[in-house]
């Protein structure tokens, strides 16, 4: 939170706050599932004027070895501000307030999995963050909790997170960056919905304990709302995914009918033009015997008929013996 207030008018009498919210509204909230195309999982958040990036390597081994965990994964979670995501450019180089947020949101998403699944290898969480407008961090978990369940890992909740405030004494939700510098406290948490476990749970500022009781009973069904909408985002991508799998299997099976009928339909006319060729070749046959059948009849009619030439000629022959005697 930065020191320097400035004129605007946090919330109003009627509880109305310096963007048209009211205490226990939301900015809206938007994901995309799988936005990138090397990652194990990924998804990007849209949270108000937030846009954050996440990506899931793993699980794999993890290098170096000393590193292992003989009995579970470990979780490395990067969180990084791009230098053109705030007003004033922001450093490359890691910052304390990065090493810290990554170390956090690492140690709170591991409740989450079964790390004891993959013992001895890494899972990467890479947590970018293209446009910040207060609440990163709890942005950044709720992206990078989709991210993992695209990613497929074996998960016992989903995480979600959300921070409420202190806007003149009065408690609000999800704070954006002009009430997070000019306000007067900041409290941000990790849900698992499901569990209902808070696994991350920080404060920066001043809040009373009637306060702090305030700001947990806004933030619980808060996280069980964002809960649903990341449910939501995941099942959209998998109904998908379900549709376009069927929709291939369908096509995929039409075209094997198209060929099959196809292939039955080039049987029976091959099948019909080898019935009519052995019609017409017995036909030949039939005539070729039938031929040969008059030929021998002919023939035989013909051996049975005496000869009128060896007639001639026998008589002749007997004259000529008269003839002599
Ligand atoms: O973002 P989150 O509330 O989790 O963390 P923060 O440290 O309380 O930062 C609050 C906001 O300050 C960020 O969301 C950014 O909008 C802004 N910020 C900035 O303008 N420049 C930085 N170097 C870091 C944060």
């Amino acid at each position: 939170m930065a020191n320097k207030k400035s004129d605007t008018v946090l919330i109003t009498k009627d509880g109305i706050r310096h963007d048209g919210r009211k205490k226990d509204d939301l900015r809206n909230i938007s994901f995309e599932v799988g936005v990138l195309d090397r990652a194990d999982g990924s998804a990007l958040i849209h949270w108000g004027r937030n846009k954050i990036l996440a990506a899931v390597y793993g699980p794999r081994e993890l290098h170096p070895k000393h590193m292992q965990r003989p009995d579970q994964a470990y979780i490395r979670c990067e969180y990084r501000m791009a230098t053109f995501s705030v007003p004033d450019r922001k450093s490359p180089a890691p910052k304390r307030r990065e090493k810290e947020i990554s170390k956090l949101l690492g140690e709170a998403l591991e409740p989450a999995l079964f790390t004891y699944l993959y013992p001895r290898s890494v899972i990467d969480v890479f947590i970018e963050v293209i446009q910040a407008d207060g609440g990163t961090r709890c942005a950044a978990i709720t992206a990078a909790a989709l991210a993992l369940a695209d990613a497929g890992v074996p998960m016992r909740d989903l995480v979600a997170g959300c921070a409420a405030g202190n806007l003149a004494e009065k408690v609000v939700l999800d704070l954006d960056d002009v009430e997070d510098k000019e306000g007067m406290g900041d409290l941000p948490i990790a849900y698992l919905p499901n569990l209902e476990k808070v696994v991350l749970l920080q404060s920066d500022g001043v809040f009373n304990p009637d306060q702090y009781k305030e700001a947990l009973d806004l933030l619980v069904p808060a996280c069980k709302k964002i809960y649903q909408l990341q449910r939501d985002a995941i099942t959209d991508k998998y109904s998908q995914i379900t549709e376009e799998v069927s929709k291939e299997l369908a096509e995929a099976a039409e075209e094997e009918a198209k060929k099959e009928e196809e292939s039955a339909k080039d049987k029976k006319k091959d099948d019909d033009s080898k019935a009519k060729d052995d019609k017409k070749s017995k036909k030949a046959t039939d005539d070729k015997k039938e031929k040969a059948d008059e030929k021998d009849a002919k023939k035989k009619k013909d051996s049975k008929k005496p000869s009128r030439k060896k007639d001639n000629k026998a008589s002749k022959d007997k004259e000529k013996e008269a003839k002599k005697d």
